[in-house]
């Protein structure tokens, strides 16, 4: 057969090569944020992958490799993250039983959700510019809010600890990548490096607030973690600009709920610009942009 009628060779890449055309992404918006579409480049051992990426269909128009639904799919989710046009861009994520509860009764947690799902949270870490979670989530789970599942770079957490009462000792902190921070009220005296003041109004921190101070730090991607607290304050006030959630093949019967929000007379409507499901092992991730 004459080599020029040969079709050129499509490789089926893996999760991990997709993984990396993300993180090249990542490096490359950072240099130039104004295009309407990105050529993509990334050499993984095999291969030289390339892709183009549109800004305005908001998802991969070109490419020469093959993967999974799913995995592209998650490419472009991940994509519609890095390229995304807010500042800055709040997306929050859960993961849930069928019946709605993010724990149980004493605040466990680890792990509801399924080895899949715990890999997509490390790599929305890696793509965010900023963790925040509440300071229950850190109370209860001690958790270490790195990419250590995925190739990547850890973000900063934020943790909101109106009262002060989370010692440097918590994993958040303790982890020596020095990117652990927390918010205390501006009543409260303390001197520490890691520690950002804000107002508390009625109890809480405005988001307003918190807004202008990522805007300062010149933070974009916020990644709200957590907990059910915490998270309903982002919904509620309308901040979020993406919501996850994942739901789960198990019943706890009781324990910490995803949302606590005000009762409804009537059945609300929720307003939302696209909605998708990804599957995530026994998992359903149900991915909603406001
Ligand atoms: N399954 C999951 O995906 C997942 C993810 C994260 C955490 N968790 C679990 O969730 C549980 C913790 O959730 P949670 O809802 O109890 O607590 P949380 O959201 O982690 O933290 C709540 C704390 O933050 C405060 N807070 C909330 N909004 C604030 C604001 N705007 N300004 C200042 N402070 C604010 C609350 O104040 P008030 O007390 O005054 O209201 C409370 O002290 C843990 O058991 C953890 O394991 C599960």
């Amino acid at each position: 057969m004459n080599s020029s009628n040969k079709k050129p060779h499509i490789s089926n890449i893996t999760k991990k090569e997709a993984w990396q055309i993300v993180l090249q992404a990542k490096d490359q918006y950072s240099n130039n944020k104004d295009q309407k579409s990105y050529t993509i480049k990334c050499n993984t051992q095999k291969n030289t992958l390339v892709c183009i990426y549109s800004k305005v269909k908001e998802k991969i128009i070109r490419k020469n490799f093959s993967c999974e639904e799913r995995t592209e799919n998650m490419i472009n989710m991940y994509l519609r993250l890095v390229f995304g046009n807010e500042h800055p861009y709040f997306v929050g994520h859960i993961a849930q039983s069928l019946d709605g509860f993010i724990a149980t009764k004493s605040g466990q947690s680890k792990y509801i959700s399924s080895k899949e799902n715990l890999e997509h949270i490390h790599m929305l870490r890696c793509i965010s510019d900023v963790i925040i979670v509440g300071s229950k989530t850190v109370q209860k789970d001690n958790p270490k809010l790195t990419v250590r599942l995925v190739k990547g770079h850890n973000p900063m957490r934020l943790i909101l600890d109106k009262n002060n009462e989370l010692h440097n000792r918590y994993n958040v902190f303790s982890n020596n990548d020095g990117l652990g921070f927390k918010i205390i009220s501006s009543k409260i005296k303390n001197n520490d490096d890691n520690v950002f003041s804000l107002p508390l109004h009625k109890r809480y921190f405005k988001l307003n607030d918190l807004n202008n101070l990522l805007h300062k730090l010149n933070k974009r991607i916020i990644f709200v973690e957590g907990g059910g607290s915490l998270l309903s304050k982002f919904f509620d006030s309308g901040y979020l600009n993406q919501l996850q959630i994942c739901i789960c093949p198990i019943i706890l019967g009781s324990g910490k709920n995803s949302f606590l929000l005000k009762a409804h007379k009537t059945i609300p409507k929720l307003s939302y610009r696209s909605i998708k499901y990804h599957k995530m092992g026994s998992d359903v991730l149900c991915d909603i942009t406001f």
